[in-house]
């Protein structure tokens, strides 16, 4: 099945193409849009990190039950403002998002979830949605307890702010989501 794009009230949502990686590059390259990220991403974050993480990682897998997209803001499609992606096989997450620093604070990530769990559940046939964040993460937080999820515990987990050492778990059930959406 072809990856859709999808717009939302502000924003489109589509595959993430070669175009994007400049400005992928320029607004993941920050401490606080990495720090609550897994120890897995590199900091200081390299000059070709983005390039070389779509394609020795996103490419590869892109569309086989592992799904990226890229954020835009409806009046500026040039620039990649952020990204979230979703995958399959894991009873732990199953999904990630992050997005530039200058526009946090509006409910784009919220308007973006929101979508994304829509997908997920009506469309790829998900039952279950697991999640995680630092437990100081609490923009992370906040958009799970803002989109139905339920808190179930706590893991340990290393993250990019050595400081950090927990995650908070989080699951979804497809039924949850519906009842949520009263759909
Ligand atoms: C987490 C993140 C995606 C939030 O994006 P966003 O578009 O600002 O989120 P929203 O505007 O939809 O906000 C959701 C809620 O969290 C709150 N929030 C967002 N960032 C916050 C922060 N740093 N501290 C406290 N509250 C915060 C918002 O005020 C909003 O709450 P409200 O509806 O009660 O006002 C963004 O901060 C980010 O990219 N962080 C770095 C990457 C990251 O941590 N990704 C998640 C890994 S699990």
């Amino acid at each position: 099945m072809e990856i859709p794009t999808f717009e939302t009230d502000n924003l489109i949502l589509r595959p993430i193409t070669p175009d994007d990686l400049h400005s992928y590059q320029n607004n993941f390259n920050n401490y606080e849009v990495i720090r609550y990220l897994s120890s897995f991403v590199p900091w200081p974050f390299p000059k070709n990190g983005v390039e070389e993480y779509y394609y020795k990682t996103i490419l590869p897998k892109q569309g086989k039950d592992y799904w990226y997209w890229s954020i835009l803001l409806k009046n500026n499609t040039e620039e990649m403002i952020g990204g979230i992606d979703l995958w399959r096989g894991s009873k732990i997450d199953n999904r990630g998002f992050w997005l530039a620093q200058k526009r946090w604070g509006k409910g784009y990530m919220t308007e973006v979830v929101t979508r994304i769990n829509d997908h997920a559940f009506q469309d790829l046939g998900f039952e279950i949605l697991y999640f995680g964040n630092a437990v100081t993460n609490i923009g992370s937080r906040k958009i799970k307890e803002k989109t139905g999820a339920k808190l179930i515990g706590r893991r340990l987990f290393k993250f990019v702010d050595p400081l950090v050492n927990e995650s908070e778990m989080w699951e979804l059930s497809k039924e949850a989501w519906l009842t949520f959406r009263n759909l």
